[in-house]
């Protein structure tokens, strides 16, 4: 394995960006903790897309909402994509644990199926990095590993590729650490793909309003969620044979 595992990421995805929007485009699972974000989201939201891959579906269904969105991805080649996908978004190639972002300055910030290519010791330190760069009140949304703690670094869509999440009740944790209260968490299977992973949804914590959430809700109400995803954490499940998402 390279010294350096978030490299051997992008330098993956430069080879597989195409192959994966062929298979992974589409996802129930996907669109609806999209739309439970995108319920909590204020008008005109600035949002960051954190591992934004090609830009397809997130970026530009928030773009098209009308969203002020960056898109950060570390693969040159998934950014190029995402600027053509989307011309309305700004996105940059960076690494997500080391990108400058300026402080408490975005509304939401998603992570679909980006976190898990980041060395779970590094994941803490991401979510607080996360946790800085939203406002009081700010929304998050990512997908985690589900199941026992694991690194798995193997061939993927025919490339060189890593892994890594803690076990559900430690990324819960570490949400938590970051700021973050969580609203929803659930363990999900995929419906594309045999793999599972940990939803989170959490609110940043507004200390300066004395509660957690001052008039973020629409008034609807609680967001529209799928009912595949319930307020409860379900209990770890065994993981898959080899604990990572299955080409
Ligand atoms: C599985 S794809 C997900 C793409 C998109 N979010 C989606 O929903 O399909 C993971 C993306 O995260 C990016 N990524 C992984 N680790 C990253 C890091 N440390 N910094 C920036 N981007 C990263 C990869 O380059 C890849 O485009």
């Amino acid at each position: 394995m390279a010294s350096n595992p978030k490299n051997l990421v992008a330098r993956g995805y430069d080879t597989v960006a195409d192959a994966y929007l062929g298979r992974f485009s589409s996802s129930a699972v996907r669109d609806a903790w999209l739309a439970g974000f995108v319920a909590l989201l204020p008008g005109k939201a600035r949002v960051l897309d954190l591992g934004c891959g090609a830009g397809v579906p997130v970026a530009r269904q928030l773009a098209g909402l009308g969203h002020d969105v960056t898109g950060v991805d570390g693969s040159a080649r998934q950014i190029r994509l995402a600027r053509a996908h989307v011309p309305a978004a700004a996105f940059l190639q960076a690494d997500m644990t080391e990108v400058e972002l300026p402080a408490a300055s975005f509304d939401g910030a998603a992570a679909f199926y980006s976190i898990t290519h980041v060395p779970a010791a590094e994941q803490g330190p991401l979510l607080a990095r996360i946790g800085s760069w939203l406002k009081p009140g700010g929304i998050f949304v990512g997908s985690f590993g589900a199941g026992k703690a694991h690194d798995w670094t193997g061939d993927w869509l025919g490339t060189e590729m890593f892994f890594s999440h803690n076990d559900e009740a430690t990324s819960v944790a570490l949400v938590r650490r970051a700021g973050l209260k969580p609203l929803r968490t659930e363990t999900v299977e995929q419906d594309n793909e045999d793999a599972r992973f940990l939803w989170i949804l959490a609110r940043k914590l507004d200390h300066s309003a004395g509660r957690d959430n001052p008039g973020r809700r629409g008034p609807g109400g609680p967001p529209s969620v799928s009912p595949g995803c319930g307020p409860a954490l379900r209990p770890a499940q065994p993981p898959t044979a080899d604990g990572h998402r299955n080409a």
